[in-house]
């Protein structure tokens, strides 16, 4: 076989066998493919997309070219969640403790934030001692004592992934349905989950911008989970606006506990219950409205927040920052935004917000830079609000002041005020079962 026949039939719209897939993963994995030609592949699958039976073999190619987790000796059924990637997204540190206090086993492995947007695992290591890298072996000890523990993806999972995503992230081909599946589902298909949950972000702060796109890569990741013999089920959720109010990774943990507390912002709390009661039906705990009262109610008795320290804790992070937010320590500066006018905001970049924060050192430009845990933005008044002038959006928050003109300029311009109050859009726009 030769790549550029592969290339060819791709630029030509043609669909590439199954055998062609896998022959250029194992290829590239073993660096026998060099990137020049891999980057001509995704640009012409770019343009010329893959069906589903393509998109589903490039799915398992990826998820075979590496390592795949057992998963069996972790007591009862376990389950995942999965968000497609947003700013102010910390859904996954308030849902998989619901989860995990009623009885279903949650063994996560997350990833770091690049870009505009956050990742669990940078949040996570705002707590002072907090390892996301221990061996597989205690991990699964303390998932099946504590029924939850979240660690960073190890290396030798899904290696195909790692090196196309790079490629991708420099070739603007990362916004392809087939390329975003199987980079998605090739990574959870290789860890040994029952049930999965994907929440598909929708809008300016996300890859799919448009609501039929993100329906499109649901239903296929849905689809493809299924093939692989796991209960999937999918949300397609609201990015046009960041979740909650804060956004930086501090900033976002203490806003997850205060969630787990019942003093969370309704945004955020309402995603954070569907989710969880969306897992729980795929755990079979019972039918929706059951599943929705039992996740509230480990919200209300504390036992999700309990999970959460005691995760921590196993984790050789500090469990009293989870009962007393406030020792998470606050940046050095901090700078107000101010409302320019009166009027409504009547819609925000989401993006936009997630580089006015990334401007503060709440996340990277590069793999190589140094997150600066505190800072990022609180966020005084969302979409809907109404604004008089001098009124005050938001709050940055730095350890350098050298970022707060470019972040608030950044966000004023992200920021749309009009006279006329907007509608009211609902947060969860669909469920792809
Ligand atoms: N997240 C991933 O892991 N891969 C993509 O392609 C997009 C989002």
């Amino acid at each position: 076989m030769r790549m550029y026949d592969v290339i060819q039939k791709k630029r030509n719209g043609e669909t590439l066998s199954e055998t062609e897939i896998r022959w250029v993963i194992e290829g590239y994995t073993k660096g026998e493919i060099p990137d020049y030609q891999v980057a001509a592949l995704c640009m012409a699958i770019y343009f010329q997309g893959m069906n589903l039976e393509e998109t589903a073999a490039l799915t398992f190619a990826v998820r075979d070219s590496g390592e795949k987790l057992n998963f069996s000796d972790i007591h009862g059924l376990r389950v995942d969640k999965h968000s497609t990637g947003g700013v102010g997204d910390k859904t996954s540190l308030v849902v998989m403790p619901i989860v995990a206090s009623l009885g279903v086993k949650v063994a996560k492995m997350s990833g770091r934030g690049l870009g505009h947007t956050g990742g669990t695992i940078d949040k996570l290591e705002s707590i002072k001692g907090f390892r996301t890298d221990i061996p597989v072996e205690k991990f699964k000890a303390i998932v099946n004592e504590v029924g939850v523990a979240i660690v960073g993806q190890s290396a030798e999972l899904a290696p195909a992934d790692k090196l196309l995503y790079a490629l991708r992230d420099v070739t603007a081909t990362v916004d392809s349905v087939p390329l975003i599946v199987s980079s998605i589902m090739g990574k959870k298909l290789a860890a040994d989950d029952d049930c999965i949950v994907l929440d598909v972000k929708t809008g300016s702060g996300s890859f799919m911008k448009t609501v039929e796109d993100s329906r499109g890569l649901a239903e296929w990741m849905v689809e493809i989970g299924k093939r692989a013999g796991k209960r999937m089920r999918a949300l397609i959720t609201d990015m046009d606006r960041p979740l909650g109010n804060a956004i930086g990774n501090a900033l976002e943990v203490v806003e997850a506990i205060q969630t787990l507390k019942g003093n969370g912002p309704e945004d955020l709390t309402t995603l954070c219950i569907a989710l969880a009661a969306h897992i729980l039906c795929l755990a079979e705990k019972g039918d929706y409205a059951t599943c929705e009262r039992m996740a509230k109610e480990t919200i209300a008795n504390g036992t999700a927040l309990d999970t959460l320290a005691r995760m921590v804790q196993a984790q050789g992070g500090e469990k009293e920052w989870i009962y007393n937010p406030e020792r998470f320590p606050v940046a050095k500066y901090s700078r107000d935004v101010l409302a320019p006018t009166d009027g409504y905001i009547v819609g925000v970049d989401a993006e936009g917000y997630g580089v006015a924060s990334l401007l503060l050192g709440a996340g990277r430009n590069t793999k190589e830079d140094v997150i600066d845990m505190t800072a990022g933005i609180y966020l005084h008044a969302k979409t809907g609000d109404c604004m008089r002038k001098g009124d005050v959006i938001a709050t940055l928050y730095s350890s350098k002041e050298d970022g707060f003109a470019a972040s608030e300029k950044r966000l004023l311009q992200a920021t749309k005020i009009g006279k006329n109050k907007p509608e009211e859009k609902p947060l969860i726009l669909d469920v792809v079962e």
